[in-house]
């Protein structure tokens, strides 16, 4: 990929490339819609994600374009600050942004993307290029930020500039997967522990809906602006700085604080889904996958009926799982409304378990499904 995307900076920019750098993508095994409510959560990078070249140039200029999109965006340096009306672009450009704020000095740049990352699939493009320009930039530059420093301004980035009210993992998973490894993350004290992820006789299965995730934010900020009710409906009998410093146990003794039946859905949701991810890291240590599947599928259960982010697609992968054999848990990854599934699935049955599902799936939903088996890959690097 490196070469091509040399030969592609040259033809469009007439020039070469200074350096070229990968981000990953991730999937998140456990714990989903937990980052904002300060919890555990369990993401890993994959192989799949974003390569961009760059080379500085003396125009004071910032050109943007990427091997996936039509349009090439360019923007003066002093014109940084505004929104641009291309989507993929005000994420390169809200990290410059950030790092101009900062008083980073950083005149004029180049740069060509390419992702390999189906975009609105919930395996993180957004959070992928973010760290991609955040990475590429600071290394190439000395600017001198650490990691964590990287992922904190990615996460404003999202937040203030895109808009949208999302956690820490994602930006996380990216910046610091390593390969064969989980993380599991506490986002609140943003303690880490990597975690072997070894699979034994079973590999782990993407399956994309196809479904384009539709509202996706507005929804999301939705969940987000519910759990914060029931947080300040918690706080009139306790103190809490967040959902997840409850578990089931004492959510159980407060929990008649909540009337709302919605409300009461998501935040039961929030503290059970934490409870299991305690209980997947356990299972992941003991080298007990046959329980891990089975939080996976309580998750799912959990996120459709109570978090409702789920849907009719998703749901279908889901549910032909549940019948299959050969799969031991599967369940909706990232902020759902569509975009992917994972399963644990035993090895060598690839073919059938692609052939059989796409059958189901396009019996149910009328459209195929994409079906990949995923690598845990590293986190961010110079090639
Ligand atoms: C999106 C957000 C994350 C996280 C997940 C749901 O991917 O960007 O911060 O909240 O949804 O777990």
């Amino acid at each position: 990929m490196k070469i091509e995307l040399e030969q592609n900076f040259l033809a469009n920019y007439n020039r070469n490339s200074d350096a070229v750098y990968f981000t990953p993508g991730r999937i998140n095994l456990i714990g989903e819609h937990i980052d904002y409510n300060g919890g555990l959560v369990m993401p890993c990078a994959i192989t799949l994600g974003t390569w961009v070249a760059i080379a500085s140039n003396n125009d004071g200029k910032f050109r943007f374009k990427s091997l996936n999109f039509e349009a090439q965006v360019d923007v003066e340096s002093n014109k940084i600050h505004d929104k641009n009306g291309s989507l993929w672009a005000n994420y390169p450009i809200g990290i410059i942004n950030e790092f101009l704020k900062d008083g980073k000095e950083i005149n004029g740049f180049d740069f060509l993307f390419f992702g390999n990352i189906p975009i609105g699939s919930g395996l993180s493009s957004s959070a992928s290029i973010e760290i991609a320009t955040a990475f590429a930039l600071n290394d190439y530059l000395n600017l001198g930020y650490d990691k964590l420093e990287l992922i904190k301004i990615a996460k404003k980035v999202e937040n203030d500039f895109i808009g949208l009210n999302s956690g820490i993992m994602d930006q996380f998973a990216v910046a610091i997967g390593e390969k064969d490894k989980a993380i599991v993350l506490d986002c609140e004290t943003l303690r880490y522990k990597m975690v072997d992820f070894n699979l034994g006789k079973y590999s782990l299965a993407i399956i994309n809906t196809n479904k384009p995730r539709e509202l996706a934010d507005s929804k999301y900020n939705e969940r987000v602006a519910e759990c914060q009710e029931a947080l300040r409906l918690l706080n009139e009998e306790i103190t809490l700085h967040n959902l997840c410093e409850l578990n089931a146990e004492k959510f159980a003794l407060h929990s008649h604080l909540i009337h709302d039946e919605t409300i009461l859905n998501r935040a039961t949701h929030v503290v059970k889904e934490n409870d299991r991810v305690h209980l997947a890291a356990k299972a992941l240590n003991n080298g007990n996958l046959e329980e891990f599947g089975r939080l996976m599928y309580a998750s799912h259960k959990s996120l459709k009926e109570l978090y409702e982010v789920s849907g009719d697609e998703l749901d279908a992968v889901v549910d032909f799982c549940l019948t299959y054999d050969h799969v031991i848990g599967a369940r909706m990854t990232g902020a759902g409304f569509g975009g992917c599934a994972i399963a644990l699935l035993e090895k060598g049955y690839e073919e059938d378990f692609a052939k059989h599902l796409t059958a189901y799936y396009v019996g149910k939903i009328g459209y195929p499904a994409a079906i990949y088996i995923s690598e845990i890959g590293d986190g961010p690097k110079r090639l």
